[in-house]
């Protein structure tokens, strides 16, 4: 039989990031694919201790029944304390939503803001799923040119003159593919811009408490004043992505809206998930835990990062990170990452395709990101040896083809 799917669906083949997944359970493939947090941080110790407590007391009903679809109101009173980290001092109980992870939280925006053939911006490159999530809303997706201080405020006008785009969507702190943050300067001018024009701007900020060096920079949420900001984060590389748990903050109408459409995709999130969220917050366990993981992930990244200046060839470079989970590379030649990595498969080494991040996926040939935070040092070292000397052989291929 025929399946006579959505006009959404035409094009959208599943993410080639979830196939190369598949592939990645072979205990000797030396994963720099994946974002994930380091298994050795996940707190299993407290969330035992906290699931003891809200079983056996007087949560284990709230716990397992339904709940409000804007999330449990001391868990978001307490986070209307925690975006003050990112200097969102004014946030009330009503500008916040509990959501399902800030992935839900780029779906709600899209869902409640974006018809078919509406234009958003994007910086080039961005996060894969947020390109795939726009698409099954049919929206217009356009590059914004990226410089290393964060988007290029020329051509975010021109775009936004030339689109006339509803929503930017950006990464600002250690963003996922570059790791790059932007500055501060950068961001008040986004959020003034986007104001004059009015464009809402999702601001998504998994990463931000994942720092290593260099000195936090305030959310772009904190320089909006036209309330055209929405800031989402995410317990998922800090606590556990596995209970999907995350906020959205912003202007209280589109806070409703946003609640409107989470009715429809979950009712709520799990309340299980908040109730941990809340009680590891409320014990102050967050902070200590994220500090206690902070040097693995640095030493991962230094040893990615020494190894790739050490094995890989003249013609790569590469970001040098302050925080976040990824480094991103660019060779200056002949190759396209997507079709070598089915050999880099077979030699036992995942890494992600640039093209992945592009709203143009030819533009991303030449890059590929590479995940520090989940394998050894010495596995580090191991894959990314084997990766250069793969890539070694491609360029002088590439080159004698010439
Ligand atoms: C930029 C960005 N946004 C959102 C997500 C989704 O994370 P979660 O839904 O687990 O919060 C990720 C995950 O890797 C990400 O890198």
């Amino acid at each position: 039989m025929t399946f006579n799917y959505s006009d959404r669906m035409n094009g959208l083949d599943g993410s080639a990031t979830r196939e190369i997944f598949k592939l990645l359970s072979r205990p000797e493939i030396i994963s720099f694919a994946g974002g994930l947090p380091a298994n050795e941080y996940l707190p299993v110790k407290e969330v035992n201790e906290i699931l003891d407590e809200i079983l056996s007391g007087g949560f284990a009903a709230k716990s397992l029944q339904y709940g409000s679809t804007e999330g449990f109101p001391a868990l978001r009173e307490i986070l209307t304390d925690y975006v003050k980290h990112v200097g969102i001092n004014d946030a009330k109980v009503e500008n916040t939503l509990v959501i399902s992870g800030g992935q839900q939280g780029i779906d709600l925006t899209l869902k409640a803001f974006i018809n078919k053939g509406d234009a958003v911006l994007v910086e080039n490159p961005t996060y894969l799923a947020f390109l795939q999530i726009a698409k099954t809303y049919e929206a217009k997706v356009y590059g914004v040119k990226a410089e290393s201080y964060g988007l290029n405020i020329e051509d975010l006008e021109a775009k936004i003159k030339a689109h006339k785009p509803k929503v930017l969507y950006c990464v600002p702190t250690f963003s996922n593919p570059t790791g790059k943050t932007y500055s501060a300067e950068n961001r008040r001018k986004i959020a003034e811009i986007t104001a004059k024009y009015g464009v809402m701007v999702l601001e998504d900020d998994p990463y931000g408490k994942l720092r290593f060096s260099g000195e936090p920079v305030p959310s772009l949420k904190s320089f909006d004043k036209a309330g055209n900001v929405i800031y989402i984060t995410s317990f998922s590389k800090i606590l556990s992505p596995g209970m999907r748990t995350g906020v959205a903050v912003g202007n209280k109408e589109v806070i409703r809206k946003l609640t409107i459409c989470k009715q429809g995709t979950d009712l709520h999130t799990a309340n299980l998930s908040q109730l941990i969220a809340q009680k590891y917050l409320e014990k102050g366990y967050l902070f200590p835990n994220i500090e206690k993981s902070l040097p693995l992930y640095r030493t991962r990244r230094d040893c990615m990062l020494a190894a790739l200046d050490k094995y890989m060839p003249k013609e790569f470079t590469h970001t040098v990170p302050d925080g976040g989970l990824f480094i991103w590379g660019e060779f200056d030649a002949d190759v396209v990452t997507k079709d070598i990595l089915p050999e880099a498969i077979e030699r036992d080494v995942a890494y992600i395709q640039g093209n992945e991040f592009y709203a143009v996926p030819q533009e991303g040939n030449r890059f590929i990101r590479l995940n520090f935070s989940n394998e050894s040092p010495e596995r580090i070292d191991k894959g990314v040896k084997a990766l250069a000397e793969l890539y070694k052989e491609k360029i002088s291929q590439a080159k004698s083809k010439k």
